[in-house]
């Protein structure tokens, strides 16, 4: 079986190569620049001369507040983008693996109540922003075509070893601050690059497609979610407590973003409690941080 990925410099694109790379299965990746999800002619060379049996798609324009007023370029990216690899994939008779996000539900605060084992895969969709607003744009791409041929896997809080993300973030911060204001008003859980591709393949091993949501057990805040950065990172940083209003930014931020997990657990696939990929994740950066010296 042959993969194509696109988007290969971002976290979820560079952790699939070195998974492909590792397990020695046949891939073949592009960065933006090698090939733009936007430029359909070019979308339809590439995977015609490549003639791969899986597209996995990791590019999209994910700046979320710069989003809110590029939300053309979003749209562009994350919706057009992914009908001409849908329309493609289709053309070559290619299966296409797209991800999304939990930025597609409304986020209510309240929703934690009616929905206390995170959004189920078709619970209602309501974005708060535009960068959510584009990436649904992109799921109905997939699921109003007549393409059937797709796994489309929705992620929440993305942090791997590569790329920027919350947990690099929050450690690089800590060598700088001996307090660091983290929100906690935002509930939701981590999904680790790593988990994503496990999974990815688990799923698409067991011939499964449509929709799944892919995400750490458990539902913290950010605020909880730094404090055990630091501890496990065996920083004295403190966290200051701070309400979303305290740290204001362009784009709306869902107050409840957890993704229910009963789906894939029906699967048997094991599933990651968060404090878990946390403790697999600075591991693998002190491994990497090491692999660069
Ligand atoms: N990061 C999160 O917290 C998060 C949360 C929920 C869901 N997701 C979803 O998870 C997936 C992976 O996200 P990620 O964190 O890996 O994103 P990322 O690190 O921002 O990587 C996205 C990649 O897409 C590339 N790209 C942008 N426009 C492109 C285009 N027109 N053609 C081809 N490539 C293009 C970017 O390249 P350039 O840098 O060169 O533009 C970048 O390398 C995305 O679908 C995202 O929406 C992410």
């Amino acid at each position: 079986m042959r993969f194509l990925i696109t988007g290969a410099n971002g976290q979820l694109g560079s952790e699939w190569i070195h998974f492909l790379r590792d397990k020695k299965k046949s891939y073949i990746a592009y960065g933006s620049d090698q090939l733009n999800i936007t430029n359909r002619a070019r979308v339809l060379d590439v995977l015609e001369r490549d003639k791969p049996d899986v597209v996995v798609n990791c590019a999209a324009y994910t700046r979320v507040d710069e989003a809110e007023e590029k939300a053309d370029l979003a749209l562009l990216v994350n919706r057009d983008g992914v009908k001409n690899l849908a329309d493609c994939c289709n053309l070559i008779q290619a299966f296409m693996i797209h991800y999304s996000t939990d930025y597609v539900f409304p986020g209510l605060s309240e929703d934690q109540f009616k929905y206390p084992d995170g959004y189920p895969e078709n619970a209602g969709r309501l974005p708060v922003n535009a960068y959510g607003r584009s990436k649904l744009a992109g799921e109905k791409i997939l699921e109003e075509g007549d393409f059937q041929n797709w796994l489309l896997i929705r992620v929440a809080w993305l942090c791997g070893e590569y790329g920027s993300n919350f947990v690099k973030t929050m450690l690089r911060l800590s060598a700088e601050r001996k307090e660091i204001g983290v929100v906690d008003d935002q509930l939701g859980s981590p999904s680790f690059t790593f988990d994503v591709v496990e999974k990815t393949c688990f799923l698409l091993e067991n011939n499964k497609s449509g929709v799944y949501h892919v995400s750490g057990q458990g539902l913290i805040s950010w605020a909880d979610f730094a404090e055990s950065i630091f501890q496990k990172a065996g920083t004295e940083t403190i966290v200051k407590r701070i309400s979303s209003n305290q740290f204001p930014q362009k784009a709306k931020r869902p107050a409840f973003s957890y993704l229910s997990t009963k789906k894939l657990q029906q699967t048997n696939a094991a599933l990651l409690e968060w404090g878990n990929g946390l403790d697999q994740l600075l591991y693998r950066l002190k491994n990497y941080k090491t692999k660069q010296i």
